[in-house]
């Protein structure tokens, strides 16, 4: 998406502030914050980069609801930002945030604000500052540095930012694989800024291949990675016994989604297992969804497979779909939350069919067979080893799900 600014409108926005920032329509708790530390620090440090750059050579990467991006633009008179979110979620707090602050108007002679990239060489050419948040994941970190040092100007600085318990020194080196020059930040309310800068001419630096391939000989498939996918080319172990069941699954379904999919893992296996499904493999995140991509055709099964970026299947229609497979994320950001995947539960609730199948895969310890029996139907525990359940829910015809379900434990 790009949002436009205009000439007439003050370089720095009057009604910006941290505070009003909201995280809709990522998850809203009273413990979870749509701005936190690290993104303050990393402006403050930035904020001389930022000022003296050219209009079009900041980029942000990885800001979660909009606090970099617009702090940026709006304390720091930054202009044709270029930014890349992971989850779709994030670019849509953005937008949201940016029309709040009065940073989202369009009017004429215009002059850009930001807009929206996937990670490619075109987010990072050119730019003398990067900004943003620390990835969780090396990969995601190493995919990150290494795109923006080939092909970012030659005086690029790097600002990312995250919490010190979040942090390690193997970062340090990935940023080192890319850039000459790396130092951390003294730490400040539990945050650290790592800047680098100085990157490595091509040749000098170690290049990984993204997406990474993996060929899974047990189960004859291929799985393909970015950086941010979730497991990397490995296949998770829940997600491993979940595919034990799919000969069971719904046997006259005509189509079928991967929820969460991912590098697309389940998708392919669910498409070459039965080959008269159509298959949709869907995902917020962007790493996800081009990993899915990737996975599919390095299978051959591109024809097969359509991948949607989508939070919780939202442009899906109701009562569209027979089967749903997911292996739910558990986690939210770095905490264990369940509002994570009580959101996919009722999205599938929504889009199945009457009669309609949703199987999922949990941790047994957790609480789900009773969520899943309020958002979706009917729960049945179809597998169980050390470690994992497998349930299966059935959509009824009778009632819209969360009315009449007995609430099982
Ligand atoms: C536990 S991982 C499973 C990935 C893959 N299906 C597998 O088995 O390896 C859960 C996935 O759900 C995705 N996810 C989380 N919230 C989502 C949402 N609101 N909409 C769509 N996908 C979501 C995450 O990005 C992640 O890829």
């Amino acid at each position: 998406m790009s949002v436009l600014l205009t000439d007439q409108q003050p370089l720095m926005s009057n009604t910006f502030t941290f505070e009003s920032l909201q995280r809709f329509p990522g998850l809203q708790a009273d413990n979870l914050v749509a701005v936190d530390a690290s993104d303050r620090l990393v402006l403050a440090q930035a904020a001389e980069a930022i000022e003296a750059a050219p209009a079009g050579r900041v980029v942000v990467v990885g800001d979660r609801f909009g606090a970099m991006t617009l702090g940026a633009m709006a304390l720091h008179g930054a202009r044709d930002v270029r930014v890349h979110q992971d989850p779709v979620t994030g670019e849509q707090a953005l937008a949201n945030n940016a029309e709040r602050a009065g940073l989202g108007a369009t009017r004429t002679g215009l002059t850009d604000g930001f807009h929206q990239l996937p990670l490619t060489p075109e987010l990072f050419t050119g730019a003398t500052v990067v900004i943003g948040q620390l990835p969780k994941s090396l990969d995601a970190l190493r995919e990150m540095a290494q795109l923006a040092a080939t092909h970012a100007h030659p005086a690029l600085t790097l600002f990312l930012g995250g919490r010190v318990k979040h942090m390690t020194h193997a970062m340090n080196d990935v940023l080192a694989d890319s850039f000459t020059d790396v130092r951390a930040s003294l730490a400040r309310q539990k945050s650290r800024v790592l800047v680098a800068g100085g990157p490595r001419p091509h040749g000098q630096a170690p290049v990984t291949a993204y997406p990474l391939r993996q060929r899974h000989l047990d189960l004859d498939l291929w799985v393909c990675a970015h950086g941010a996918a979730f497991a990397r080319t490995k296949i998770d172990i829940g997600t491993r016994f979940l595919l034990e069941f799919i000969d069971r699954m719904h046997p006259d379904a005509g189509t079928a989604v991967d929820l969460g999919c991912g590098t697309g893992i389940i998708a392919a296996t669910v498409a070459r297992a039965r080959p008269r499904l159509r298959v949709v493999a869907t995902d917020e995140s962007s790493a996800a969804t081009s990993s899915a991509l990737a996975t599919a055709a390095a299978n051959g099964l591109a024809e097969r497979i359509q991948v949607l970026r989508d939070d919780a299947m939202s442009s899906l229609p109701d009562a569209s779909v027979d089967l749903i497979v997911s292996n739910p994320p558990f986690h939210l950001g770095a905490s264990v939350h369940s509002g994570a995947s009580d959101k996919l539960f009722r999205a599938a609730g929504r889009v199945l069919r009457p009669d309609g199948e949703l199987w999922t895969v949990f941790n047994s310890h957790l609480p789900y067979r009773g969520r899943l029996t309020r958002a979706v139907g009917p729960t049945r525990i179809v597998g169980q080893n050390a470690k994992f359940t497998v349930t299966m829910s059935t959509r009824s015809p009778r009632d819209r799900p969360g009315e009449s379900w007995a609430t099982a434990p």
